[in-house]
């Protein structure tokens, strides 16, 4: 009899694993993206029709199981889409991050470091300080919903606890379900944004309607008892209020420590922080290391932020020039610089992804570069101004393997630089994300 479309079929999954963490199997000359598929396994699988242009199937069970595979510490792994490899041993999933960018770096960017750096990892659980939780209320699935997006649907995982989360959010998950629940708006509210600072904790919860007269007292207490800053946002981001502490008392300036320097950055919850506390120190500490930095450098640090690897900069005596496309990353930059009474760096803003941005950077006079852009790359700085301003030295700050290997190939393979090393950060354990270091040296060199 004929085999109906979609029965399940034994086969044997491929040796690595696609970007997103799925496992790949090759069945019948189509190739399938399954999760919770490791390397090398014998599967029993589910195949699905194409959608969105590619083959997606259901693991139904492994019958040879790979060596890395392990039992997911969490409850929620496989719905939760929070998580994609917790099903892969630490050391296993280093080595995939590790593998993910030579790839990229050899399939896209045609480039090989002269020496791979060993890749850098950290505590991998309750590392993430900052998120943003989705909210939604659902009567059928029990009332107020809090959570992450469910892998591959608009739904949203309800979770009660998160071991990706720093702990004292993850610990505050129960209390906000049942403080969105007492909310009049319980109905309004799409989001809530943590953000886990060295002493404090902040939310910013997002509400769509207007709150009524018994809210707000709700939320005191619920700031008060939990010792969270607690903060509202009924519209843009300019709209963000703080609720707890109450006001006029002051509120606590958000901050974390990068010890190796003597610095304390200050940040606002809203702000872009680096979600990974300890893998930021190790990768700001690196990058420094590979600048070679000597009191008379003139240092650019592209994508700059709020001065996270700017300052670090400036501790070595270099001039530095920081520069980000929020004006008010750069405010906070140049505020960080003054709290750690540092003089020599200087904070400027601009779109660093408009034709011509070019123009308006410095032409001359900067030697050193750092380089930390967002997922998107920096396609233009590498193309376009590089070539004018000719730094001897760039390291590159990546979270996206793809836009690094591109941009690699540009400066290696059209402009004549040396790529020295390149290695992998885990700076988002048990995801498939790939942060990554490269180091470039200019054709003089
Ligand atoms: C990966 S973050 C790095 C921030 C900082 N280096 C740090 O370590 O905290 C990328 C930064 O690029 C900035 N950015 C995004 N698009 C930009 C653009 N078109 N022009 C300039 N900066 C941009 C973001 O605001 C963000 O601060």
């Amino acid at each position: 009899m004929a085999r109906k479309r979609n029965d399940p079929v034994v086969a044997t999954s491929e040796a690595s694993l696609a970007h997103d963490g799925r496992g790949v199997i090759k069945h019948k000359e189509r190739v399938y993206f399954v999760p919770g598929v490791l390397p090398s396994e014998q599967v029993e699988f589910t195949p699905f029709n194409k959608q969105r242009g590619s083959f997606a199937g259901r693991l139904e069970h492994v019958i040879t199981s790979s060596e890395g595979r392990v039992t997911p510490p969490c409850e929620y792994f496989g719905v939760c889409g929070g998580c994609a490899t917790q099903h892969l041993a630490p050391a296993a999933q280093l080595h995939f991050k590790a593998q993910l960018l030579q790839d990229n770096l050899q399939r896209i960017g045609h480039v090989q470091p002269q020496e791979w750096l060993e890749p850098l990892s950290g505590e991998s659980f309750h590392y993430r300080r900052k998120a943003r939780l989705g909210v939604k209320f659902v009567p059928k699935k029990g009332g107020v919903l809090v959570g992450f997006r469910e892998k591959g649907t608009a739904y949203l995982t309800s979770l009660k606890t998160c071991l990706t989360l720093d702990q004292r959010i993850s610990d505050l998950l129960p209390a906000l379900h049942e403080l969105v629940e007492g909310l009049s708006v319980h109905q309004r509210i799409p989001q809530i944004e943590v953000a886990a600072a060295h002493d404090d904790v902040a939310l910013i919860i997002r509400h769509l309607e207007p709150l009524n007269d018994d809210d707000l007292p709700l939320l005191e207490a619920f700031g008060g008892v939990n010792q969270v800053q607690l903060m509202l946002q009924p519209a843009g981001p300019d709209s963000i209020h703080v609720v707890w502490p109450k006001p006029p008392a002051s509120v606590p300036a958000l901050h974390y420590l990068l010890p190796d320097f003597d610095l304390t950055m200050q940040f606002r919850p809203s702000d872009f922080i680096q979600v990974n506390a300890e893998m930021n120190r190790k990768v700001v500490s690196l990058a420094v290391e590979y600048l070679e930095l000597r009191p008379d450098d003139r240092v650019l640090d592209l994508f700059c932020g709020l001065g996270n690897f700017s300052l670090p900069i400036a501790r070595s005596g270099a001039q530095v020039l920081g520069v980000e496309g929020e004006i008010s990353m750069t405010e906070q930059a140049g505020h960080n610089a003054k709290l750690n009474d540092i003089s020599n760096a200087q904070f400027n803003a601009a779109n660093l992804h408009l034709e011509g941005a070019e123009k308006g950077l410095p032409q001359s006079g900067y030697n050193k570069m750092l380089i930390d852009p967002p997922r998107s790359g920096a396609q233009l700085i590498v193309s376009e101004y590089i070539p004018i301003l000719k730094p001897q030295r760039i390291v590159y700050v990546s979270c996206n393997p793809a836009t690094l290997a591109r941009d690699a190939d540009i400066l290696v393979n059209q402009q004549g630089y040396k790529l020295l090393t390149a290695g992998a950060v885990d700076m988002f354990p048990h995801t498939a994300h790939v942060e990554s270091i490269a180091v470039f040296v200019g054709p003089l060199n």
